[in-house]
């Protein structure tokens, strides 16, 4: 997200159903160690559901160095120790394209307690007017709490696939599911 853009979106802090207070904050370029050290702790059921790569220190750092990128919006939860929770994020291929695509993660610690929820708000506030009309995802049918969450805030079921084998997880469908963003 370019600097001029981030500063018109300021953080802002969510307290989850648990009591507890985060802050939800675009990333930075110095954020990939914190970033690697959340997908470090991320494990077989993240990772059955969240694979747009490798959850490596190799990628955090490479998405933390392209934070300012013009086609791509990246908003992280973090604890009041500033370690990294979760994080959720949209990205584009040009900067006319119709469509974005979407992904989220939120580490166990925090799972089921409304931090994805008050990600994904935050996220689609901006994506208001920053980023493509629609916005897109996939998501296995098996991830019911996803499934759900993203339902409830106005994604739609457009066409169904499966999702090849991959690292030890059989082949298994998925929902394509789609929203406005506007
Ligand atoms: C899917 C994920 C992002 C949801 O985030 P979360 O913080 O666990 O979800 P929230 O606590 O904000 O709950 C949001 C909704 O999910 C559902 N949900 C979440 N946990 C639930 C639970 N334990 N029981 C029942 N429903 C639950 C509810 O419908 C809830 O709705 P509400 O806000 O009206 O209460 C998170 O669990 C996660 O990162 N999972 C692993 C990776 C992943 O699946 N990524 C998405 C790939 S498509």
């Amino acid at each position: 997200m370019e600097p001029r853009e981030r500063e018109r979106f300021p953080s802002c802090e969510a307290v989850l159903k648990d009591g507890r207070s985060v802050t939800l904050r675009f990333l930075q370029g110095d954020d990939g160690p914190g970033l690697a050290a959340f997908y470090a702790g991320c494990d077989e059921r993240e990772t059955r559901y969240y694979y747009p790569h490798a959850l490596d220190r190799e990628h955090a750092l490479a998405n933390a160095a392209r934070a300012d990128s013009p086609t791509e919006v990246v908003l992280l939860l973090v604890d009041a120790a500033g370690a990294v929770g979760g994080y959720a994020w949209y990205r584009w291929r040009e900067p006319q394209a119709p469509m974005s695509g979407f992904g989220i993660c939120v580490a166990k610690a925090f799972q089921g307690c409304g931090a994805g929820r008050v990600l994904m708000e935050r996220l689609l506030e901006v994506a208001r007017t920053v980023g493509p009309p629609r916005m897109r995802l996939t998501c296995q049918h098996a991830n019911v709490h996803a499934v759900a969450l993203y339902q409830k805030l106005g994604f739609r079921v457009v066409r169904e696939s499966m999702v090849r084998a991959r690292r030890g997880w059989p082949a298994e469908p998925e929902y394509h599911m789609e929203r406005p963003t506007r």
